[in-house]
């Protein structure tokens, strides 16, 4: 079945045997499994995972975290990964072939990730590989398909995330004069403009229209944007940081450089997910702050610190969707199906994709 049809399909999978237990009760048959299994059961899970879920993680982290830890584990036979699809097809390529890698809901996937498909990503590098000939290097942001990671890994590139970004780009661009990010051009933006690149250098890939768009002499350009976004960090705007100015004038705002470039300039700090989260835990008792990320992560920081003011910097903010799949009664369903032997939603990357995505992604985590 395809990932389309997976993510479409009906939800009504669970059974009743799951659904009509009291949340009490999934979660103490969740527990007796975990202990039933031991080490053989591996649970990462996502900082935007929600709270019925993450309790019972063995690790909570970051993409970047998460992708280490799992290709640290070699004792687990199954890893149920709570969080989004790309996580799990990046955790499958990371662990051996005999650990099987599960996501508890298809439906889990990642909007941005879908932003580029390979058909639109292998016409976009002949036509700028016509336009720039041999000059270009590939990144892409972890939020990809395997697909891309392959094509970025075939191509020489790397993949990155938030908190490596940085690093990635300043590397590629001592390995080629200019870069294809890809799919965030959010991320891609902040981080370029953060080492110094003029806007005026950078480009935009539209893989709708097929087409650079760039004002000026292309030779200049160093950064080629895709044009993909988060829809979650997009919904935090300029005018929400202006309120959060006129209203609490001694807040600081902190925001993920998924956000519009906009956003970013006019906040007091941007970084990943972990930067964020290490960011509250230092500051002092009494500040306050104005967070610009996932809604779930944000309530959390709210719950664990109680001693300083926090709010969300977009007061209407939804948590990312599709992390919230991932519910207890999907948690508890797949861990019923390990112990019944009838694993379901396997998440495994085909071997020649698998093989290119490793070099993208070894590239990455040797730097890190
Ligand atoms: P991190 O790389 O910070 O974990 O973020 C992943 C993500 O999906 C952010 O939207
Ligand atoms: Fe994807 Fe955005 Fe959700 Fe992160 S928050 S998983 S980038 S849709």
């Amino acid at each position: 079945m395809g990932l389309l049809e997976e993510l479409t399909k009906d939800t009504g999978m669970i059974p009743e045997s799951i659904t009509s237990l009291s949340v009490v009760e999934m979660e103490n048959r969740v527990k007796e499994i975990k202990n039933q299994l031991g080490k053989k059961l591996f649970i990462p899970g996502h900082h935007y995972q929600k709270d019925e879920v993450i309790q019972f993680a063995d690790a909570v982290g970051d993409s970047l975290q998460l992708a280490q830890i799992s290709a640290q584990n070699k004792e687990a036979e199954h890893i149920v990964f709570c969080g989004v699809h790309f996580m799990a097809e990046t955790a499958d390529i990371l662990t051996d072939d005999n650990q099987v890698v599960i996501l508890p809901d298809m439906r889990a996937g990642c909007s941005m990730a879908d932003m580029a498909d390979i058909y639109q990503t292998e016409n976009a590098w002949d036509k700028l590989m016509e336009l720039f000939g041999d000059s270009i290097i590939p990144l892409t942001y972890v939020n990809s398909t395997a697909a891309i990671k392959s094509f970025v890994g075939k191509n020489g590139g790397a993949t990155v995330t938030s908190s490596n970004a940085h690093k990635m780009v300043k590397w590629a661009l001592g390995e080629k004069e200019r870069i294809l990010f890809l799919p965030d051009q959010h991320l891609g933006r902040n981080t370029a403009a953060d080492l110094g690149i003029p806007l005026n250098e950078m480009a935009i890939w539209d893989p709708i229209r097929n087409e650079l768009v760039f004002d000026g002499d292309i030779q200049k350009i160093k950064v080629i944007l895709w044009k993909g976004h988060c829809s979650v960090h997009e919904n935090f705007t300029v005018e929400n940081v202006k309120q959060v100015r006129n209203e609490h004038p001694d807040m600081k705002i902190i925001v993920h450089p998924e956000c519009r470039r906009e956003v970013v300039e006019k906040s007091d700090l941007n970084g990943s997910t972990k930067f964020i989260i290490e960011t509250i835990e230092n500051a002092p008792s009494g500040s306050s702050w104005a967070i610009g990320t996932e809604m779930n992560l944000v309530k959390r920081l709210i719950q664990q610190h109680p001693d300083k003011k926090i709010i969300s910097l977009n007061p209407y903010m939804c948590p990312c969707l599709t992390m919230n799949r991932i519910d207890l009664p999907h948690l508890l369903w797949s861990l019923e199906n390990i112990v019944n032997g009838k694993v379901e939603n396997i998440i495994k990357v085909n071997d020649e994709v698998s093989t290119n995505a490793i070099f993208a992604l070894e590239r990455m985590l040797e730097r890190v």
